[in-house]
Protein backbone atom coordinates (compact mmCIF):
# COMPACT_ATOMS: atom_id res chain seq x y z
CA UNK A 1 0.00 0.00 0.00
CA UNK A 2 1.29 3.49 -0.87
CA UNK A 3 2.12 6.05 1.83
CA UNK A 4 -0.35 8.80 2.47
CA UNK A 5 0.62 12.35 2.58
CA UNK A 6 -2.02 15.26 3.84
CA UNK A 7 -0.94 18.92 2.74
CA UNK A 8 -2.93 21.73 4.42
CA UNK A 9 -2.89 24.91 2.33
CA UNK A 10 -3.69 24.09 -1.23
CA UNK A 11 -2.06 27.69 -2.33
CA UNK A 12 1.35 28.23 -3.96
CA UNK A 13 3.49 25.78 -1.39
CA UNK A 14 0.86 23.24 -1.15
CA UNK A 15 -0.13 22.65 -4.26
CA UNK A 16 3.28 22.45 -5.58
CA UNK A 17 4.62 20.28 -2.68
CA UNK A 18 1.58 18.15 -3.86
CA UNK A 19 3.04 18.23 -7.59
CA UNK A 20 6.61 17.06 -6.60
CA UNK A 21 5.72 14.33 -4.17
CA UNK A 22 3.37 13.19 -6.94
CA UNK A 23 5.77 13.14 -9.94
CA UNK A 24 8.52 11.24 -7.77
CA UNK A 25 5.59 8.94 -6.78
CA UNK A 26 5.91 9.38 -2.96
CA UNK A 27 2.42 8.70 -2.03
CA UNK A 28 -1.10 9.43 -2.39
CA UNK A 29 -1.65 12.98 -1.59
CA UNK A 30 -4.58 14.63 -0.09
CA UNK A 31 -4.98 18.38 -0.65
CA UNK A 32 -6.94 20.41 1.84
CA UNK A 33 -8.03 23.84 2.21
CA UNK A 34 -10.59 25.98 3.51
CA UNK A 35 -11.34 27.57 0.22
CA UNK A 36 -14.08 25.65 -1.52
CA UNK A 37 -12.95 24.36 -5.24
CA UNK A 38 -9.51 25.21 -4.88
CA UNK A 39 -8.36 21.73 -3.54
CA UNK A 40 -10.65 19.83 -5.83
CA UNK A 41 -9.76 21.72 -9.09
CA UNK A 42 -5.50 21.45 -8.37
CA UNK A 43 -6.33 17.95 -6.86
CA UNK A 44 -7.90 16.77 -10.30
CA UNK A 45 -6.07 18.57 -12.71
CA UNK A 46 -2.86 16.75 -10.74
CA UNK A 47 -4.36 13.70 -11.14
CA UNK A 48 -5.08 14.25 -14.66
CA UNK A 49 -1.14 14.68 -15.25
CA UNK A 50 -0.11 11.50 -13.74
CA UNK A 51 -0.34 9.06 -16.82
CA UNK A 52 1.75 11.69 -18.72
CA UNK A 53 4.08 11.42 -15.53
CA UNK A 54 3.85 8.42 -15.05
CA UNK A 55 3.31 7.87 -11.90
CA UNK A 56 0.05 5.58 -9.87
CA UNK A 57 -0.18 8.29 -7.02
CA UNK A 58 -3.91 9.22 -6.05
CA UNK A 59 -4.49 12.66 -5.38
CA UNK A 60 -7.90 14.01 -3.77
CA UNK A 61 -8.68 17.54 -3.12
CA UNK A 62 -10.86 18.31 -0.72
CA UNK A 63 -12.34 20.34 2.46
CA UNK A 64 -13.18 17.80 4.43
CA UNK A 65 -10.50 16.49 7.17
CA UNK A 66 -12.35 12.58 7.65
CA UNK A 67 -10.56 12.48 3.89
CA UNK A 68 -6.79 13.14 5.40
CA UNK A 69 -7.85 10.37 7.92
CA UNK A 70 -4.44 7.91 8.60
CA UNK A 71 -2.30 10.15 7.38
CA UNK A 72 1.48 9.41 7.85
CA UNK A 73 2.60 12.66 7.10
CA UNK A 74 0.92 15.81 7.20
CA UNK A 75 2.29 18.96 5.49
CA UNK A 76 0.78 22.15 7.17
CA UNK A 77 1.31 25.38 5.03
CA UNK A 78 -1.79 26.84 5.65
CA UNK A 79 -1.63 30.26 6.33
CA UNK A 80 -0.74 33.94 4.98
CA UNK A 81 2.20 34.40 3.20
CA UNK A 82 4.19 37.91 3.37
CA UNK A 83 4.03 40.89 1.06
CA UNK A 84 6.73 43.52 0.17
CA UNK A 85 7.52 45.21 3.10
CA UNK A 86 6.72 42.54 5.31
CA UNK A 87 8.75 40.66 8.03
CA UNK A 88 8.17 37.03 8.42
CA UNK A 89 7.18 38.07 11.54
CA UNK A 90 4.45 39.84 11.24
CA UNK A 91 2.59 36.73 10.34
CA UNK A 92 2.64 35.51 13.58
CA UNK A 93 -0.92 36.08 15.16
CA UNK A 94 -2.57 35.54 12.10
CA UNK A 95 -1.26 32.67 11.06
CA UNK A 96 -1.27 31.12 15.12
CA UNK A 97 -4.95 31.37 14.94
CA UNK A 98 -5.09 28.85 11.49
CA UNK A 99 -1.50 26.78 13.35
CA UNK A 100 -4.44 25.96 16.23
CA UNK A 101 -7.28 25.15 14.14
CA UNK A 102 -5.72 22.82 12.12
CA UNK A 103 -3.69 21.02 14.36
CA UNK A 104 -6.52 19.85 16.01
CA UNK A 105 -7.88 18.81 13.54
CA UNK A 106 -4.98 16.71 11.73
CA UNK A 107 -4.25 14.99 14.97
CA UNK A 108 -7.42 14.33 15.68
CA UNK A 109 -7.63 12.37 12.06
CA UNK A 110 -3.83 11.24 11.60
CA UNK A 111 -3.08 10.55 15.55
CA UNK A 112 -0.04 8.42 13.99
CA UNK A 113 1.56 11.25 11.94
CA UNK A 114 4.07 12.97 11.30
CA UNK A 115 4.23 16.86 11.25
CA UNK A 116 5.78 18.69 8.71
CA UNK A 117 5.54 22.73 9.30
CA UNK A 118 5.46 24.96 6.68
CA UNK A 119 3.71 28.43 7.89
CA UNK A 120 5.54 31.20 8.90
CA UNK A 121 7.23 32.48 11.12
CA UNK A 122 8.22 28.93 10.79
CA UNK A 123 10.34 28.00 13.86
CA UNK A 124 7.49 30.07 16.08
CA UNK A 125 4.83 27.90 14.23
CA UNK A 126 6.49 24.73 14.97
CA UNK A 127 6.89 25.24 18.56
CA UNK A 128 2.65 26.09 18.37
CA UNK A 129 2.45 23.10 16.65
CA UNK A 130 4.37 20.94 18.89
CA UNK A 131 2.71 22.17 22.14
CA UNK A 132 -0.40 21.95 20.86
CA UNK A 133 -0.50 18.26 19.56
CA UNK A 134 1.31 16.88 22.36
CA UNK A 135 3.17 14.87 19.38
CA UNK A 136 6.33 13.62 21.22
CA UNK A 137 9.30 16.34 19.62
CA UNK A 138 11.21 13.63 16.56
CA UNK A 139 7.02 13.56 15.24
CA UNK A 140 6.88 17.70 14.64
CA UNK A 141 9.64 18.84 12.43
CA UNK A 142 9.96 22.45 11.08
CA UNK A 143 11.01 23.06 7.00
CA UNK A 144 13.50 25.70 6.91
CA UNK A 145 16.94 24.78 6.86
CA UNK A 146 16.60 22.73 3.71
CA UNK A 147 15.69 25.82 1.67
CA UNK A 148 17.93 28.07 3.27
CA UNK A 149 21.08 25.74 2.39
CA UNK A 150 19.38 25.22 -1.05
CA UNK A 151 19.40 29.23 -1.30
CA UNK A 152 22.98 28.91 -0.31
CA UNK A 153 24.64 26.10 -2.33
CA UNK A 154 22.49 27.26 -5.52
CA UNK A 155 24.61 30.87 -4.78
CA UNK A 156 28.16 29.68 -4.40
CA UNK A 157 27.24 26.67 -7.66
CA UNK A 158 26.38 29.68 -9.69
CA UNK A 159 29.86 31.78 -8.48
CA UNK A 160 31.90 29.02 -8.70
CA UNK A 161 30.18 27.94 -12.01
CA UNK A 162 30.59 24.38 -11.10
CA UNK A 163 27.60 21.70 -10.46
CA UNK A 164 24.87 22.18 -7.54
CA UNK A 165 25.31 18.36 -7.04
CA UNK A 166 29.34 19.35 -5.62
CA UNK A 167 28.37 21.38 -3.17
CA UNK A 168 27.09 20.90 0.47
CA UNK A 169 26.33 23.45 2.70
CA UNK A 170 24.71 24.08 6.26
CA UNK A 171 22.67 26.97 7.48
CA UNK A 172 21.26 26.39 11.21
CA UNK A 173 19.75 28.81 13.09
CA UNK A 174 15.95 30.28 13.03
CA UNK A 175 14.35 31.02 9.32
CA UNK A 176 14.67 34.97 9.59
CA UNK A 177 17.54 37.27 9.69
CA UNK A 178 19.31 35.92 12.28
CA UNK A 179 19.74 32.19 10.67
CA UNK A 180 23.10 30.84 10.50
CA UNK A 181 25.21 30.05 7.68
CA UNK A 182 28.07 27.70 8.40
CA UNK A 183 30.95 28.32 5.58
CA UNK A 184 33.33 26.04 7.53
CA UNK A 185 31.16 23.25 7.43
CA UNK A 186 30.35 24.19 3.44
CA UNK A 187 32.65 22.63 0.46
CA UNK A 188 33.09 22.05 -2.87
CA UNK A 189 33.43 18.25 -3.68
CA UNK A 190 35.00 18.02 -0.31
CA UNK A 191 36.96 21.49 -0.91
CA UNK A 192 36.09 23.67 2.17
CA UNK A 193 34.17 26.94 0.10
CA UNK A 194 36.46 29.10 2.57
CA UNK A 195 39.74 27.12 0.01
CA UNK A 196 37.88 28.87 -3.14
CA UNK A 197 36.27 32.24 -2.14
CA UNK A 198 37.47 35.13 -0.83
CA UNK A 199 36.23 36.56 2.59
CA UNK A 200 33.89 38.90 0.97
CA UNK A 201 32.27 36.56 -1.33
CA UNK A 202 31.44 34.33 1.42
CA UNK A 203 30.28 36.98 3.39
CA UNK A 204 28.35 38.36 0.27
CA UNK A 205 26.21 35.12 -0.43
CA UNK A 206 25.59 34.86 3.27
CA UNK A 207 23.96 37.60 3.06
CA UNK A 208 22.02 36.82 0.03
CA UNK A 209 20.97 34.16 1.62
CA UNK A 210 19.57 35.79 4.73
CA UNK A 211 17.53 37.98 2.09
CA UNK A 212 16.63 34.69 0.04
CA UNK A 213 12.97 34.96 0.98
CA UNK A 214 12.88 38.70 0.54
CA UNK A 215 14.34 38.92 -2.91
CA UNK A 216 11.86 37.13 -3.97
CA UNK A 217 8.95 38.72 -2.87
CA UNK A 218 9.99 41.76 -4.20
CA UNK A 219 9.93 40.22 -7.51
CA UNK A 220 6.41 38.43 -6.82
CA UNK A 221 5.01 41.08 -4.68
CA UNK A 222 1.72 39.06 -4.36
CA UNK A 223 3.03 36.53 -2.45
CA UNK A 224 6.61 34.78 -1.74
CA UNK A 225 8.79 31.62 -2.67
CA UNK A 226 6.84 28.53 -3.50
CA UNK A 227 9.82 26.34 -5.65
CA UNK A 228 12.30 25.70 -3.61
CA UNK A 229 10.39 25.70 -0.54
CA UNK A 230 8.29 23.18 -1.78
CA UNK A 231 11.17 21.00 -3.03
CA UNK A 232 12.73 21.44 0.41
CA UNK A 233 9.59 19.75 1.74
CA UNK A 234 10.15 16.96 -0.73
CA UNK A 235 13.17 15.95 0.09
CA UNK A 236 12.05 15.70 4.18
CA UNK A 237 9.67 13.65 3.15
CA UNK A 238 11.32 11.70 0.90
CA UNK A 239 13.71 10.97 3.82
CA UNK A 240 10.79 10.11 6.51
CA UNK A 241 8.57 7.75 3.56
CA UNK A 242 11.81 5.91 2.82
CA UNK A 243 13.35 5.90 6.03
CA UNK A 244 16.60 7.25 4.57
CA UNK A 245 18.19 8.60 7.60
CA UNK A 246 19.42 11.70 5.78
CA UNK A 247 21.16 14.38 7.41
CA UNK A 248 18.69 17.63 7.01
CA UNK A 249 19.17 20.64 8.82
CA UNK A 250 15.53 21.19 10.32
CA UNK A 251 13.71 23.10 12.49
CA UNK A 252 13.78 20.96 15.82
CA UNK A 253 13.08 21.20 19.37
CA UNK A 254 15.73 21.75 21.07
CA UNK A 255 16.12 20.12 24.94
CA UNK A 256 19.30 20.87 26.13
CA UNK A 257 21.19 20.34 22.77
CA UNK A 258 23.53 22.88 21.81
CA UNK A 259 22.79 24.53 25.41
CA UNK A 260 19.28 25.69 24.15
CA UNK A 261 16.21 24.67 25.61
CA UNK A 262 12.86 24.39 25.04
CA UNK A 263 12.07 25.90 21.64
CA UNK A 264 12.56 25.08 18.35
CA UNK A 265 15.41 26.38 16.05
CA UNK A 266 17.17 24.82 13.26
CA UNK A 267 19.93 21.85 14.07
CA UNK A 268 20.97 19.20 11.92
CA UNK A 269 18.73 16.20 11.59
CA UNK A 270 19.12 12.41 11.34
CA UNK A 271 15.16 12.06 9.22
CA UNK A 272 13.65 8.28 9.24
CA UNK A 273 10.53 6.97 9.44
CA UNK A 274 10.68 8.15 13.13
CA UNK A 275 10.67 11.45 12.47
CA UNK A 276 13.63 13.21 13.90
CA UNK A 277 15.85 9.78 14.71
CA UNK A 278 18.98 12.33 16.16
CA UNK A 279 19.92 15.77 16.44
CA UNK A 280 23.93 15.83 15.50
CA UNK A 281 25.90 18.33 17.79
CA UNK A 282 28.55 19.93 16.11
CA UNK A 283 31.12 22.03 18.19
CA UNK A 284 30.87 25.37 17.05
CA UNK A 285 33.30 28.12 17.08
CA UNK A 286 32.45 30.99 19.95
CA UNK A 287 30.80 33.23 17.02
CA UNK A 288 28.96 30.74 15.59
CA UNK A 289 27.85 29.62 19.30
CA UNK A 290 26.62 33.52 19.50
CA UNK A 291 24.91 33.66 16.41
CA UNK A 292 22.78 30.71 17.23
CA UNK A 293 21.85 32.03 20.61
CA UNK A 294 20.59 35.18 19.51
CA UNK A 295 19.13 33.13 16.82
CA UNK A 296 16.97 31.29 19.30
CA UNK A 297 16.55 34.30 21.62
CA UNK A 298 14.46 36.03 18.46
CA UNK A 299 12.58 32.98 18.07
CA UNK A 300 11.74 32.68 21.93
CA UNK A 301 10.86 36.44 21.84
CA UNK A 302 8.06 35.42 19.31
CA UNK A 303 7.37 32.55 21.20
CA UNK A 304 6.47 34.84 24.14
CA UNK A 305 4.10 37.04 22.14
CA UNK A 306 1.63 34.07 21.29
CA UNK A 307 2.28 32.22 24.55
CA UNK A 308 3.68 29.09 23.14
P1 LIG B 1 -0.73 30.82 -0.19
O1 LIG B 1 -1.51 32.01 0.19
O2 LIG B 1 -0.47 30.59 -1.64
O3 LIG B 1 -1.45 29.51 0.40
C1 LIG B 1 -1.90 29.41 1.71
C2 LIG B 1 -3.17 28.60 1.69
O4 LIG B 1 -3.56 28.34 3.04
C3 LIG B 1 -4.34 29.29 0.98
O5 LIG B 1 -4.82 28.48 -0.07
C4 LIG B 1 -5.37 29.44 2.09
O6 LIG B 1 -6.70 29.34 1.64
C5 LIG B 1 -4.99 28.29 3.01
N1 LIG B 1 -5.54 28.39 4.35
C6 LIG B 1 -5.71 29.52 5.12
N2 LIG B 1 -6.29 29.17 6.28
C7 LIG B 1 -6.48 27.84 6.27
C8 LIG B 1 -7.03 26.92 7.19
N3 LIG B 1 -7.50 27.29 8.39
N4 LIG B 1 -7.07 25.61 6.82
C9 LIG B 1 -6.61 25.21 5.62
N5 LIG B 1 -6.08 26.05 4.71
C10 LIG B 1 -6.02 27.34 5.03
O7 LIG B 1 0.65 30.88 0.61
P2 LIG B 1 1.99 30.03 0.32
O8 LIG B 1 2.87 30.80 -0.56
O9 LIG B 1 1.59 28.66 -0.05
O10 LIG B 1 2.67 30.04 1.78
C11 LIG B 1 2.06 29.36 2.84
C12 LIG B 1 2.79 29.64 4.16
O11 LIG B 1 4.09 29.05 4.11
C13 LIG B 1 3.01 31.11 4.47
O12 LIG B 1 2.86 31.33 5.84
C14 LIG B 1 4.46 31.34 4.05
O13 LIG B 1 5.06 32.43 4.73
C15 LIG B 1 5.07 30.03 4.48
N6 LIG B 1 6.33 29.69 3.83
C16 LIG B 1 7.31 29.17 4.63
C17 LIG B 1 8.52 28.78 4.09
C18 LIG B 1 9.57 28.18 4.98
O14 LIG B 1 10.72 28.14 4.59
N7 LIG B 1 9.21 27.67 6.14
C19 LIG B 1 8.80 28.95 2.66
C20 LIG B 1 7.68 29.46 1.91
C21 LIG B 1 6.49 29.82 2.48
C1 LIG C 1 11.02 32.12 2.24
O1 LIG C 1 12.09 32.07 2.84
C2 LIG C 1 8.75 32.98 2.63
O2 LIG C 1 9.96 31.95 4.35
C3 LIG C 1 9.74 32.02 3.01
O3 LIG C 1 10.94 32.25 1.01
Amino acid sequence: MRKKVTIVGAGNVGATTAHWIAAKELADVVLIDVVEGIPQGKGLDLLEAMPIAKTDCHILGTNDYADTANSDIVVITAGIPRKPGMSRDDLLQTNYKIMSDVVGKVTATSPSSILIIVSNPLDAMAQAAFRQSKFNRERVIGMAGVLDSARYRSFIAEDLDVSVENVTAFVLGGHGDTMVPLPRYSSVAGIPITELLSKEKIEAIVQRTRDGGAEIVKYLKAGSAYYAPSAAVTEMAEAILKDKKKVLPCAAYLDGEYGISGYYIGVPCKLGSRGIEQILEIKLTADEDGALKKSAAAVKELCAVIGV
